[in-house]
């Protein structure tokens, strides 16, 4: 990948005109396509033993993509001691975040989002970006010492997400009548990686983007957003509906290896993340997929012969896809469809 700038710092020197690489044109029409009147469905996880809440958790992941998850069960103290540090981290010099940047090639690290082509316009953001399972692949000298408590908060906050993530797939398998034991067994040492986002306040803030559109390349993302500064936006009958995250809540959405599983009942959605021109804007991502073993393709006991909308390709390959359709800008979903 090539070398951008640190947004972070590019916005401290507030400069009067923002690089012509941040400017995003396409933005001006926006005004009009913003849906305010919309909110993505509220999931009650300590309900989710009854049959109207699991009911309203398949339509969301049908209809919506996207739901808010309240109750989930997991400590406060985990998630705030994680945004405690996550906050001190972005805070430091720029010199001592570069002792966890990233390598070429290499989206692990602090950094700045795939970037392939010099003209490539950019995002308005930087990212520390952790793959904490599995374990045994974890890429210690990404991740900081500073705070000193970072590695022990994170390491907490990747088991408790792991844990609701498995919980959440065995009851989207049971809605989807597939069965939940061989489902979550994909996902038990399935991978996970942890997106730490940093979104600069910007003065012209309504002519460049967080985080471009895009549909999530994994199974299910876990996000939550750090200070009380709102920006996730998803596209909602060709309109963008401003997310109001629920404090403590979780922002759940499909990715496309769902989507795929599902053989496209559920639906991986299109969002983005705009940012504030005063205020700094904050957020966690937690994605998680299948095992390396696994097939990607729509799961044995939803299709019939000839039903499959969707290839079955192996992780790898899946993951071989997934950079590739970034290089040439072409749906990853397109491709694997029948
Ligand atoms: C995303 O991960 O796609 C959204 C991030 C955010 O809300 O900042
Ligand atoms: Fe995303």
């Amino acid at each position: 990948s090539l070398q951008v700038d640190n947004v972070q710092s590019l916005a401290s020197q507030n400069l009067k005109d923002i690089p012509s690489r941040y400017i995003r044109p396409e933005l001006e029409v926006d005004v009009v396509s913003i849906d305010e009147s919309l909110q993505i469905p509220v999931i009650d996880m300590s309900k989710l033993g009854q049959d109207d809440e699991l009911e309203k958790l398949h339509s969301a992941c049908k209809h919506w993509g996207f739901f808010q998850l309240i109750d989930h069960g997991v400590g406060d103290e985990v998630i705030e001691k994680m945004k405690i540090d996550i906050q001190k981290f972005f805070k430091l010099p720029l010199e001592e975040k570069m002792a966890c940047a990233q390598l070429p090639n290499n989206i692990e690290g602090y950094g700045q989002a795939f970037v392939v082509s010099e003209d490539q316009k950019l995002d308005w953001g930087d990212m520390l970006f952790l793959l904490p399972l599995p374990k045994p692949l974890r890429n210690m000298r990404f991740w900081p010492t500073t705070p000193p408590s970072f590695r022990e908060t994170l390491d907490k906050y990747s088991m408790e997400f792991q844990k609701v993530t498995i919980h959440l797939i065995k009851l989207m398998a049971k809605n989807l009548r597939s069965d939940p034991d061989m489902l979550a067994s994909f996902f038990e040492d399935g991978i996970q990686g942890i997106r730490m986002n940093y979104y600069p306040p910007c003065e012209q803030a309504n002519k460049v983007i967080g985080l471009a559109p895009h549909s999530d390349a994994t199974a299910l993302t876990l996000l939550i957003q750090v200070n009380e500064v709102e920006g996730l936006q998803i596209k909602k009958n060709g309109k963008w509906v401003p997310v109001k995250p629920i404090p403590g809540g979780f922002i759940i959405n499909i990715g496309d290896i769902i989507e795929i599983m599902s053989n496209g009942e559920y639906k991986s959605i299109e969002h983005r993340a705009v940012v504030n021109p005063e205020r700094e804007r904050l957020s966690i991502a937690a994605f998680h997929s299948p095992n390396m073993n696994s097939k990607i393709g729509p799961l044995p006991d939803l299709v019939k012969a000839n039903e499959s909308r969707y290839k079955t390709i192996s992780q790898e390959e899946f993951v071989k896809l997934t950079v590739s359709s970034k290089l040439d800008g072409k749906g990853l979903l397109d491709q694997l469809k029948l």
